[in-house]
């Protein structure tokens, strides 16, 4: 069902409550998720992004039942990233001349996927399109979280629609921020920046520094998942420039994975540690063959410093550890300490390996890795809880 946001803006996107897992399986969304589409009547009419493709006939047998599509005038692309372009191979066989607006590399991308030659208008920074009492304002924002990125600003309802920027994977009926159940919000919210826009914080910065320095009202932001920022939309563009900038809490967490709980013990013993050293450090241990990836990954960016465990297998680490420094590496943490841990039998090189893989990741090694033959006696629980001491203390 379509929904009212303002006299001259309609949400008619989807909201998908059975979605488990975005980007194939490298985000999980056990919320759910939306894609927002907006439709823009003024004296002339405009569609803000699409949806996902399994839903296009749905969305567009749904646009046609609030409109007649050849009223649309413009398409507007603020990104070509599959789950906002995917219906416009079923919209465009109904109204194949409509123009698209999108950024030079949105057309380039957006051809890559669909093989098709629309009409694209191709737009930069400050230009603008008149759609009556309103007139849409066009503001590249490249790298947030795509080369072809950008927002789209509506004169008169003072509406900023920011695509992916300030979404969340959070399937919500009310759609309205203040309506939300505002813990599992701000989870999302939280969850979505840590996961997808970490490396490209620099950029959230510039941008942000940008739209205000334009000294623009926004009464609302309308982003492409989750919910629409109604009330006090300044809110969460605060929350972006605290996170964007090497973002840490009083937090720290112990991730590790184990075979026959040798590991495991370590982990406990070194959180026991730290703990003893200072009661005021939230210490979280997850398991990362048992805890969902996404939340580590969530847990890495809240916390100041992080340790990581396995036994040594094989000569390596267990490849869950191995998946979980992959998706470390390329998240790019700033400002962040680590050390790694784990039991072994024999050769025992997984935690040098560990270290080495934290170290290329950016964090600051804080102490050399600990490493107990077999299962922890005593004196090899004490020993791990002064390496947790220790972590804490330089
Ligand atoms: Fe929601 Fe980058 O697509």
């Amino acid at each position: 069902m379509s929904k009212k946001i303002t006299d001259k803006v309609t949400w008619v996107g989807k909201i998908d409550w059975e979605l488990k897992f975005f980007h194939g399986n490298e985000y999980s969304t056990r919320k759910g998720s939306s894609y927002n589409s907006y439709l823009l009547r003024d004296e002339k009419t405009a569609l803000i992004d699409t949806v996902w493709q399994p839903y296009d006939k749905e969305f567009v047998k749904r646009l046609k039942e609030e409109i007649d599509l050849k009223s649309i005038d413009y398409i507007i692309m603020n990104h070509s990233e599959i789950d906002h372009s995917g219906a416009l191979p079923e919209l465009m066989r109904e109204i194949p001349n409509t123009p698209i607006y999108c950024t030079a590399n949105g057309a380039k991308i957006i051809k890559g996927h669909y093989h098709e030659d629309w009409n694209y208008k191709i737009v930069k920074t400050g230009d603008t399109l008149d759609i009556g009492e309103s007139k849409l304002v066009f503001i590249e924002a490249p790298m947030l979280h795509w080369p072809d990125t950008m927002f789209t600003y509506m004169t008169v309802d003072n509406i900023l629609f920011s695509n992916d920027g300030f979404g969340q994977h959070y399937a919500t009926e009310s759609l309205f921020n203040d309506t939300a159940d505002q813990a599992e919000l701000y989870a999302e919210a939280i969850k979505y920046y840590a996961n997808i826009l970490t490396p490209f914080s620099r950029y959230v910065t510039k941008k942000i520094e940008e739209i205000l320095s334009f000294k623009l009202p926004v009464n609302m932001i309308c982003p492409s998942h989750g919910v629409i920022w109604k009330d006090n939309p300044a809110q969460i563009i605060e929350q972006y420039i605290k996170w964007a900038d090497s973002y840490q809490e009083n937090q720290i967490t112990i991730i590790y994975d184990t075979m026959w709980n040798a590991t495991r013990k370590m982990a406990e013993a070194i959180a026991y540690g730290i703990e003893q050293t200072d009661s005021s450090v939230n210490i979280k241990l997850m398991n990362a063959s048992k805890d969902d990836k996404n939340d580590i990954l969530t847990e890495v960016f809240k916390s100041k410093g992080i340790l990581v465990g396995s036994p040594t297998v094989n000569n390596g680490y267990l490849y869950s550890i191995g998946g979980l420094l992959e998706m470390i590496k390329g998240l790019k943490f700033k400002d962040k300490k680590a050390a790694s841990f784990g039991s072994y039998g024999w050769s025992g090189e997984a935690v040098k390996q560990i270290s080495e893989e934290l170290n290329k990741a950016g964090f600051t090694l804080a102490q050399d890795g600990k490493r107990e033959l077999w299962v922890p006696d005593r004196a090899a629980y004490d020993s791990c809880i002064e390496f947790g001491k220790r972590f804490l203390s330089v």
